[in-house]
């Protein structure tokens, strides 16, 4: 996915490793814009001229044999700078000669100590006495190619750090985008300023103008209709086309009965009376109870849930004449894993309910003006923006909502008991100054009653499950560690509050095995 805006520019081509995303996050950490492109929009590159770099990702091919995913040798000779990542580092020394082999005994998984060999621009300031890095590979460099040396080595793998000084390229058999290499982001600042010199010069603030007209060139003089959740994405989103086409934005907001305690309310009035948009609310409780009546089967909910949203979304759209545009708050990691060369092969584990399914039936032009950025770049847009600290700092909330946290059947008493019980949970994490050290938290409400005492009296109640995780993006989570005070005292007020609860359990296991939500 190229942003054809952006000038000066490092480009990240993806193998397909799990972790790619993460060497585009470190780099924009460290104020500069980044593309990734698969290994075929590489070799179609003709103009070379903003490219201040590349990055060959890992990935979970092999290089030993003669059929092996690569890229065009064009891209060594422009005299840009290359780093190859684990894979990419096996594929350079292939490309120019050297020797990679298979080895089950000597492979590496998890942290290893590095032994420098030589000193490199590459690893400025990169070593100290606990010089770990996170290493994932099996086949290994075994011959180096003409012209490259060793800057440093691992008990098992002589060749981990390997550079060409003279063509500036380079190769790391390590990982240094994730946590666990220790200083892994002095790799990417010495590759970045010293080998290819590229300057600071991305920041999210200062995307916001070029946005906002990017938009106001797109849209013109037509309407745009957006659904709007409450949550960061889409109300980013339509605050920012409210900044370029006023009025002319439509924000619709389907309230399926399913959503938090107060929340829908206070979003209608945050956006409609503070931010003068143009918003209607449409209140749809009854039909989605109605429809979801006795269902139990996850995949079910989402399904009914996802269908009729979209069904209620579209029948109001069609109220409002010269609507052109569908505005949707689509995040950069959202494109890069449905373009991901390997994501086609991944299992479904559930069928994920947002709008997307909306614009090939609806014929609209999709605009997406956050698709460029990470969860974290559009709170600090969200926050250049003006948007209120509670909204800009949500956690995340899935589209089906509570529908996949009442487990078994949802039933509008239900629906009433768990509201009560995520508020008093959500409020004391507030607190307690502990919801912002959460990725995200959430009470649900599992389908079995159990025995318990109040008061003397026998109470046969509902069990409420509280989840707590921090993450980096959702893609894997661990569980968060309260103060055992904190959960005596939770397990207490909810119980007191809430009647229909008389069993409060705290999710102990991350993702994997286990997945964020319960359904
Ligand atoms: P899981 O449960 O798959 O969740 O570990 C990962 C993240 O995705 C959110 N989630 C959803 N978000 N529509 C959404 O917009 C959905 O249908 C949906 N299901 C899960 C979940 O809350 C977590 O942040």
């Amino acid at each position: 996915m190229q942003f054809q805006h952006e000038k000066d520019k490092i480009l990240i081509i993806d193998f397909g490793s799990q972790v790619t995303k993460l060497i585009a996050r470190r780099i924009r950490e460290l104020g500069v814009y980044s593309d990734i492109i698969t290994p075929e929009q590489a070799n179609k590159i003709v103009n070379f001229k903003h490219i201040k770099g590349i990055i060959l990702s890992g990935g979970p091919a092999t290089v030993v044999g003669n059929k092996y995913q690569r890229v065009s040798k064009k891209i060594f000779y422009q005299k840009i700078p290359v780093l190859g990542i684990c894979y990419g580092l096996q594929l350079i020394a292939k490309i120019f000669g050297g020797k990679v082999k298979s080895s089950k005994k000597k492979r590496e998984f998890g942290r290893v100590h590095l032994f420098e060999k030589k000193t490199s621009l590459l690893t400025k300031n990169f070593f100290n006495s606990k010089s770990s890095v996170w290493m994932s590979h099996e086949d290994a460099v075994v011959n180096l190619p003409k012209n490259f040396k060793t800057v440093a080595s691992t008990k098992n793998s002589e060749f981990t750090i390997i550079e060409n000084s003279r063509d500036r390229i380079f190769g790391v058999q390590f990982h240094p985008e994730v946590t666990h290499t220790k200083n892994g982001k002095q790799i990417f600042k010495n590759f970045l300023f010293l080998i290819c010199g590229i300057k600071k010069k991305w920041n999210v603030s200062l995307q916001k103008k070029r946005l906002i007209k990017e938009i106001r060139d797109t849209v013109k003089k037509d309407k745009v209709i957006c659904a709007l959740s409450g949550g960061v994405d889409s109300s980013v989103a339509a605050l920012l086309i409210n900044k370029a086409i006023k009025k002319r934005l439509i924000c619709i907001m389907v309230d399926t009965g399913l959503m938090r305690k107060n929340e829908f309310k206070y979003t209608y009035k945050v956006f409609k009376k503070k931010y003068k948009l143009n918003v209607k609310l449409i209140n749809s409780s009854k039909i989605f109870l109605k429809k979801l009546k006795n269902v139990i089967d996850p995949e079910k909910k989402r399904k009914i849930i996802g269908r009729l949203f979209i069904e209620i979304f579209e029948k109001e759209s069609r109220k409002y004449r010269n609507i052109k545009f569908l505005a949707q708050g689509t995040l950069y990691p959202d494109i890069i894993e449905s373009k991901s060369s390997t994501g086609s092969k991944t299992s479904k584990i559930k069928s994920h309910h947002n709008v997307g399914g909306l614009p090939k039936k609806m014929k609209l032009k999709l605009i997406e003006p956050l698709k460029e950025f990470f969860k974290d770049e559009v709170r600090i847009l969200g926050k250049s923006l003006g948007l209120v600290q509670n909204i800009n700092d949500k956690h995340p909330f899935p589209g089906p909502g509570l529908g996949i946290r009442i487990i078994g059947s949802i039933t509008p008493r239900r629906v009433k008991v768990l509201q009560q019980a995520d508020f008093i949970f959500i409020n004391e994490l507030l607190k307690k100054g502990l919801y912002s050290k959460i990725w995200q938290a959430y009470a649900a409400l599992l389908p079995i009653k159990t025995v318990g005492v109040m008061g003397d009296a026998r109470t046969y109640e509902n069990i409420c499950l509280l989840r707590a995780v921090v993450s980096e993006d959702g893609m894997t989570a661990d569980y968060f560690n309260f103060p055992k005070n904190f959960l005596d005292s939770i397990s207490n007020k909810i119980i007191n509050n809430v009647k229909g609860i008389n069993r409060v359990v705290y999710d102990i296991t991350s993702k994997p095995p286990s997945t964020i939500e319960l359904e």
